[in-house]
């Protein structure tokens, strides 16, 4: 059964969503499943932006061909070449062979090395600035680098106002039958997915995302149609806000998480303590993760949320326990800024721990590494009390 949905005059939903596919990239768990959007234009002449991933293609082609209804395709429109919204490229021509395909330079280079047959396919090569115009609509292509990949390209349409963002603007989480935002519970349904799939996927890039913020600036746009989950239409600024927040890894939250590692349940103790006294001299709404338990990609996505984030986990070959030490490399990779870090070591005969997340963590963009780091030999006990309080009060008063 085809599954399309008018949006905009003239532009159509035909994209679909896929709650089987474990993780994202193969990396990332997706509980919440995803969706890959495609869009197209019903116009004196007809348009596709983008295509699907392979794991929706049946879904997506039907689609396609639905809202063909016998005609012919004149343009496919790459505004991303990564595959999971590329990979249908060659069904689409086999489908419909005169078809025209439309990108930037960079775009035509990726697909001739993920198809090499597309050398010889009817091509439009795009840059920042150029306009394609189908009848009522014209689209204007605004170049958007790493963002998160470097061909990306936005369109802009002149009769719709409406912003085709790419990944930009995109959000983990399958459509759940309303493909708008205005139709759920954004905060509820899908903000904390919104916020995981931007830290992780598009967090290394937030220069470039404020360079395309500030283009976006210029244009009147009444909606955004990203390449993954709901479209915006309402209250636009609402998410653009965020973006401008997540881009300038500003925290949204001034409250603490407690990520700890722990082999037999004495660092997890020493965390608990740490959470229940930060609670007690008023620190608010405390979350604590067992970062062997919480996929990393959710524990990036709280170090984007909140200002404090306490480390704590034991001496392991000498070295950072391996499941945090694979945290902060992410962190490091994703160029986290703007955060206070408060840092427990264990050890049962040399804690260096501590010692050694703090050279790495101090290495990271405008963050603030609290000089006292809590040791614990083996276990915490009524004896360190005096060390959590000097502990807890330097988070609190950081
Ligand atoms: Fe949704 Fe960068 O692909």
């Amino acid at each position: 059964m085809n599954n399309v949905k008018e949006i905009a005059e003239g532009i159509f939903w035909i994209g679909a969503s896929d709650r089987r596919l474990e993780r994202f990239e193969n990396i990332f768990p997706i509980p919440e499943g995803v969706s890959y959007n495609s869009y197209f234009v019903d116009d004196e002449k007809t348009v596709v932006f983008d295509t699907a991933d392979v794991t929706v293609a049946d879904q997506y082609l039907e689609n396609l061909k639905s809202v063909l209804a016998g005609r012919k395709l004149d343009y496919l429109v790459v505004l991303h070449m990564e595959p999971d919204h590329c990979s249908q490229i060659e069904k689409v021509k086999a489908l419909f062979p005169e078809v025209t395909i439309v990108g930037g330079a960079k775009t035509f280079t990726f697909m001739k090395q993920f198809f090499p047959e597309s050398e010889g396919y009817n091509k439009l090569e795009v840059k920042e600035g150029d306009k394609l115009s189908t009848g009522k609509h014209t689209f204007s292509f605004v170049a958007a680098p790493m963002v998160h990949w470097p061909e990306v390209l936005f369109a802009y349409d002149e009769y719709t106002n409406a912003l085709l963002s790419a990944d930009a603007f995109g959000t983990f989480g399958a459509l759940d039958g309303g493909v708008f935002a205005d139709e759920y519970d954004f905060e509820k349904d899908f903000l904390s997915s919104a916020r995981r799939y931007y830290a992780n996927i598009v967090g290394k890039y937030g220069m470039q995302v404020q360079a395309v913020l500030k283009k976006a600036q210029g244009l009147d746009i009444k909606m955004i149609l990203p390449l993954h989950g709901p479209i915006w239409r309402k209250d636009i600024g609402y998410f653009t806000d965020m973006y401008q927040k997540w881009s300038t890894y500003e925290f949204e939250s001034d409250s603490v998480i407690v990520i700890y590692g722990s082999l037999y349940g004495h660092t997890a103790s020493a965390a608990e303590a740490v959470a229940a006294s930060l609670r007690d001299k008023g620190a608010g709404d405390v979350k604590v993760y067992d970062v062997s338990k919480v996929d990393v990609s959710y524990l990036i996505a709280e170090v984007w949320r909140c200002r404090k984030i306490v480390l704590m986990c034991p001496t392991y070959n000498n070295g950072i326990y391996p499941p945090m030490e694979n945290l902060i490399s992410d962190m490091a990779a994703l160029t986290v800024q703007n955060r206070v870090f408060a840092l427990a070591q264990n050890g049962t005969w040399a804690p260096v721990s501590g010692k050694l997340m703090s050279e790495r963590l101090s290495q990271l963009k405008n963050v603030t590494v609290l000089e006292n780091i809590l040791t614990i030999k083996s276990a915490l006990h009524s004896s360190d009390a005096e060390q959590l309080t000097g502990f807890t009060d330097a988070i609190i008063n950081a």
